[in-house]
């Protein structure tokens, strides 16, 4: 492990499109860019292609995440509960992350709260993520509790990932697994025995989620496995045409590229860390050729 001025091998720092200050993780012929700013997983290439998705009309501007790859969420999941002015899916994606530190192919940006984010939410918390390349992309999203108080909190790793054509995507995985779709206009009744297909505006939440799912994208020939521990919920989301139009980063037809499966604790498993307490979330990706 070093410190943030000395780097370890197959980590540097670089710049994301927009000329803001990044890390990138290689190893053999795969390439991970992580911004500072929100400590946001941009891209994620190997040899099956890039792995996730971002907006066809992202901009780069200052304090804002793009939309696309794995943004996270905390420490509220959507809007907040009663005041709508505070931003949706909590805060710190806006916040600039710095380096903990890294060890080979791997680096630990950290942040906590300040005066800022106490006036938004008046709870002292310190997280960490943790990137990891190898084979596989391994992600660890650690929350601690240095408050003399419960912290209840929610979180999401939100990944975008690439689809080719959402018309043929799948996940494997939630088949039985309760939810609540919260679409605006949904299909109107589903299988719930059978992979679960995009047919409409998709926004489900699903709890007591199993700890493997698969997302199956033949137009790419290739599916992405995602293992996780200690994430409880998972959201299933792709827009559709009408609410694209209505959302930032995004050209018109852009719904049919990608779809949002993410890790989470949200809702009923929202979290409630003791004082001194840490939980940790991860998710390997594993994408492999069909
Ligand atoms: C998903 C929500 O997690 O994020 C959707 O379930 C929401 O309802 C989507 O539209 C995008 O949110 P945002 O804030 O990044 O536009």
């Amino acid at each position: 492990m070093r410190s943030m001025d000395e780097l370890s091998p197959g980590v540097v720092r670089a710049r994301d499109p927009g000329g803001r200050e990044a890390i990138a993780l290689q190893a053999g012929d795969q390439r991970v860019l992580v911004a500072l700013l929100g400590a946001q997983i941009l891209s994620w290439q190997g040899p099956h292609g890039e792995v996730l998705w971002w907006g066809s009309k992202v901009e780069y501007a200052a304090g804002k995440p793009v939309r696309g790859g794995i943004p996270l969420v905390f420490p509220w999941f959507g809007d907040h509960p009663t005041d709508k002015q505070l931003p949706a899916h909590g805060f710190v994606r806006n916040l600039t992350w710095r380096v903990a530190h890294t060890a080979p192919h791997e680096v630990t940006l950290a942040c906590s709260d300040d005066a800022k984010t106490l006036v938004m939410w008046p709870h002292a918390f310190a997280l960490t993520l943790t990137v990891a390349l190898g084979h596989t992309l391994r992600i660890a999203l650690a929350i601690h509790n240095p408050g003399a108080a419960l912290l209840r909190c929610e979180e999401a790793l939100h990944t975008y990932f690439a689809v080719g054509d959402i018309h043929t995507a799948e996940v494997r995985g939630l088949e039985g697994i309760a939810c609540t779709e919260t679409a605006v206009a949904p299909e109107g009744a589903w299988d719930t025995t059978r992979p679960l297909r995009f047919r409409a505006e998709t926004d489900r939440v699903f709890q007591g989620t199993p700890d493997r799912l698969e997302l199956h994208t033949p137009a790419l020939r290739r599916h992405v496995r995602l293992t996780t521990a200690n994430a409880n919920s998972a959201i299933v989301w792709n827009p559709w045409p009408a609410k694209t139009a209505r959302l930032s980063g995004m050209a018109a037809d852009d719904w049919q590229r990608f779809c949002c499966v993410e890790t989470a604790n949200v809702r009923q498993h929202a979290l409630a860390i003791a004082p001194g307490q840490r939980h940790t979330l991860t998710l390997e990706l594993d994408c492999r050729a069909n």
